[in-house]
């Protein structure tokens, strides 16, 4: 089968430049208590690829552990699947895990949905490549916006797969939002599988997000060069540092970019300042133990039925079902 057709739900300006990039910089940069961006602006085809060097450094132990318990439990996560599921794979990058789960169980389909066109083009190419007889539908669109399935696999019972722990992306509303949504258009029936990660000391995390090789700063820094490149600005990125911190209250890493001096710069013909010592807010990554992550999947429509945690350092693949619309009281 081999990959079928490339969807874009892609919003651009006839400039080319992404309209939701331009408004979430133009606010975040505006705002006079803690500026921020998304962190979903990262994943720039640059930005993307400093995400797969982070992901082999010995510092970030998230894609070994979630790996190791992909590969410990393949056929558990089979048995518990069944075949003919079409599996969706959430902000599928370059999907280095994915062969593990498509070797393990028997899809129908694969349909990778990713913002980054070119790294999923060439995600699909590698994985028609390996699955010669797999049907994949590759769907180039933001997971964090509604997303509409190709017309190919609407009766098929459907299986999604959200690794990484990118849910620790975002603030928990947010995650309930998606999950709520993702809940919504995969139906009756499907399961989610979702790589979370744990809670755990302070050093371990800190040293995950901000690695003495530099690897993360650089993916932090290319923020602000994406933001010069594309929307016309001239941010002295010189002038910035890459920090990463544990916030215990609000059980998550933060990173930030850090202004090294009072500076002023514009971006897309506006102005804007920065003291020293402020901060641009460019990510947060939450952290869960085993019933916070329980209760925010249950908030979001899904009933854990299986989780497997029994890795160093920690982290947890969680099996969930698809709740009933809405179960009193
Ligand atoms: C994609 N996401 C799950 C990563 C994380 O661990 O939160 C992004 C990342 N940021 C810095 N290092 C990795």
């Amino acid at each position: 089968m081999g990959v079928v057709r490339q969807l874009r739900q892609v919003d651009a300006d006839p400039a080319g430049i992404d309209t939701a990039f331009r408004a979430d910089v133009r606010a975040g940069l505006s705002d006079a208590r803690q500026k921020a961006v998304p962190a979903r602006w990262l994943y720039d085809t640059t930005g993307s690829a400093l995400f797969e060097d982070i992901t082999a450094l010995p510092e970030y132990y998230p894609t070994r552990s979630e790996s190791e318990l992909l590969k410990r439990y393949a056929a558990a996560i089979a048995e518990a699947a069944g075949p003919g599921r079409a599996v969706v794979e959430l902000g599928s990058g370059s999907a280095t895990k994915t062969p593990l789960l498509l070797a393990a169980i028997d899809p129908a389909a694969y349909i990778p949905v990713d913002i980054s066109g070119d790294f999923l083009r060439d995600s699909a190419a590698a994985l028609a490549a390996r699955f010669p007889g797999l049907a994949i539908y590759p769907v180039e669109a933001d997971f964090t916006q509604r997303v509409a399935l190709p017309r190919e696999i609407a009766g098929l019972p459907k299986l999604g797969f959200f690794p990484g722990s990118t849910i620790g992306n975002m603030v928990a509303a947010t995650a309930v939002d998606l999950l709520r949504d993702w809940r919504a258009a995969l139906g009756e029936g499907a399961l989610l599988l979702i790589g979370i990660d744990r809670i755990k000391d302070a050093r371990v995390l800190e040293a995950a997000y901000d690695d003495p090789a530099g690897v993360t700063g650089a993916f932090n820094l290319n923020l602000l060069e994406r933001i010069n490149r594309e929307l016309d600005g001239d941010i002295p990125v010189e002038n910035f540092a890459h920090r990463a911190l544990w916030n215990d209250g609000e059980a998550r890493i933060e990173m930030h970019l850090v202004a090294a001096c009072d500076m002023a710069f514009r971006v897309g013909g506006r102005r804007y300042r920065m003291a020293k010592g402020e901060t641009i807010h460019s990510e947060n990554s939450h952290k869960y133990g085993p019933r916070d992550a329980s209760l925010l999947l249950r908030a979001g429509g899904w009933t854990p039925r299986m989780t497997w945690d029994d890795v160093d350092p920690a982290f947890a693949l969680i099996l969930a079902e698809a709740a009933e619309e809405r179960v009193a009281p």
